[in-house]
């Protein structure tokens, strides 16, 4: 069997599916990571996305590191005409700290990485965001920042005028009831808990997608398997990702399926029906011993009028996971030709006994 028999007919590329104004323009900014790996995936083959620039910044390794695993992930992808940029190797005030129990000595340990075929923009990661939000219409571009909010606050202090023009900030991190890193603080805050604040208190719409959300979102083995019923390189490296992570959130966490934080933030933007939000103030603890990084959200009705932050709720697990499989299958096999959309998946065997459809395997 074929792709080109199963897998159901889709929008061209650069045509969305559920909003008619065409798909939703993002900056993935990022530190690459098992879980950053697959909303890069993820971003990358949903035709309702459009990625506008890939950037990186210090976080579960060193700048180094991860901006090597980006490059990596967008080359098993198929990648191409997205810029990659660099960012801070260090966060604003604090020391490096980086995440090597749950993400490994590469910060992206468990599959086999190839060299990569993208060459990085020779831009820093702050200019390349201010750069593509100035350059396109106000009210259009989404930063989706997966990591430590370094690159995001220093863009915000370097052009203020981007505030006003980006439609929202839509961050994997912090929670409202829970801690990863602390009691009471998530790892993306608490490493750059100065650069936070900033983050927060800018006056764009912010959606929190915290751990109070992403700890729904976790690859049961029935995921996994639907995963690797894909067969094609790419569903096969997110196994081996997941495979890992299993291991790492097990040992570290005592989780028994690893929580995938990251492209929920993504699933978020590409479908708010997928992640259930309420509007809250949210600001972030900078002086408590016990609470640095603590994302202090004030659940006393009603939020003020003005009030610009809103957290991640519920998370409809089914949904979430077709998405990622769907852009697993959209995505196919891009050393036999397939592009963003999964237009060229057509040679690509199944693994026997799974069906394909533009929804993901069943
Ligand atoms: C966040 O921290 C990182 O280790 C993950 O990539 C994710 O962005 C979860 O706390
Ligand atoms: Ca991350």
């Amino acid at each position: 069997m074929t792709w080109s028999t199963i897998v159901e007919p889709h929008p061209p590329a650069n045509q969305s599916r559920t909003n008619p104004a065409g798909p939703r323009k993002i900056i993935l900014d990022c530190d690459p990571g098992h879980d950053d790996a697959v909303a890069l995936l993820l971003a990358h083959g949903n035709p309702d996305i459009e990625l506008l620039a890939v950037t990186t910044v210090v976080g579960n390794q060193t700048l180094e590191k991860v901006t090597r695993n980006a490059l990596a992930v967008g080359t098993i992808a198929g990648i191409t005409g997205v810029p990659f940029a660099a960012g801070c190797p260090r966060p604003l005030v604090r020391s490096i700290e980086t995440a090597p129990d749950i993400h490994g000595e590469s910060g992206m340990d468990g599959p086999a990485l190839p060299e990569s075929t993208i060459e990085l923009d020779p831009r820093h990661a702050v200019d390349l965001i201010i750069d593509t939000v100035m350059a396109h219409e106000p009210g259009t571009v989404t930063l989706v920042p997966t990591a430590g909010l370094t690159n995001i606050a220093l863009a915000a202090r370097k052009e203020p005028r981007i505030v006003e023009r980006v439609k929202e900030v839509v961050l994997m991190g912090g929670g409202y009831h829970v801690g990863n890193w602390s009691a009471v603080a998530e790892f993306n805050i608490i490493i750059d808990p100065e650069a936070a604040h900033i983050v927060f208190n800018e006056k764009w719409p912010v959606v929190m997608v915290g751990l109070d959300l992403t700890h729904q979102a976790l690859a049961t083995p029935d995921v996994v398997e639907k995963i690797a019923a894909i067969g094609t390189g790419p569903a096969k490296f997110v196994t081996e990702l997941m495979d890992f992570f299993a291991h790492t959130y097990k040992d570290a966490q005592g989780f028994d399926h690893p929580p995938v934080h990251d492209p929920c933030a993504v699933a978020y933007v590409i479908d708010p029906s997928i992640v259930s939000t309420r509007k809250v103030p949210v600001n972030i603890e900078l002086q408590g011993t016990l609470t640095l990084g603590m994302t202090v959200a004030d659940f006393r009705a009603p939020a003020p009028a003005d009030c610009h932050t809103s957290v991640a709720v519920d998370l409809d697990h089914a949904r979430f996971w077709d998405l990622v499989t769907d852009a697993l299958v959209r995505i196919g096999e891009p050393g036999a030709g397939a592009t963003n959309t999964g237009a060229g998946a057509s040679d690509v065997e199944l693994n026997e006994g799974a069906q394909l459809t533009a929804g993901g395997v069943k």
